[in-house]
């Protein structure tokens, strides 16, 4: 799937990505500045926040409880707001813009 970061810049990163990852690991794998990615995944870092442009918000998996409370420490957040370990990277992202934020520069 082709799935474009912007950064807060406003420098646009279109990746054709793999599948069978998550969309933190597409930003990592792909030099994606903006994504830490400290826990490396384990959702308790909340350091690969995104921010869903649009529809696509509604068009995600839910957020679960452990996303809901890491993203709930951050006063930053957005109602947009995701955590980019907790997305599988599947072929039904095709399209989809993910915004990087501010804070995480
Ligand atoms: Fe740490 Fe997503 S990589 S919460």
């Amino acid at each position: 799937p082709k799935i474009t970061f912007i950064e807060h810049s406003g420098e646009k990163h279109e990746i054709e990505a793999d599948t069978g990852i998550s969309v933190m690991e597409v930003a990592i794998n792909n030099g994606v500045p903006g994504i830490d990615a400290d826990c490396g995944g384990a959702c308790s870092c909340g350091t690969c926040h995104v921010m869903v442009e649009g529809s696509w918000f509604e068009k995600l998996p839910e957020i679960d409880e452990m996303e809901e409370s890491m993203l709930g420490l951050n006063t930053m957040r957005e109602a947009n707001s995701r955590l980019s370990c907790q997305l599988d990277c599947t072929d039904e992202l095709d399209g989809i813009v993910l915004q990087l934020p501010e804070f995480q520069g």
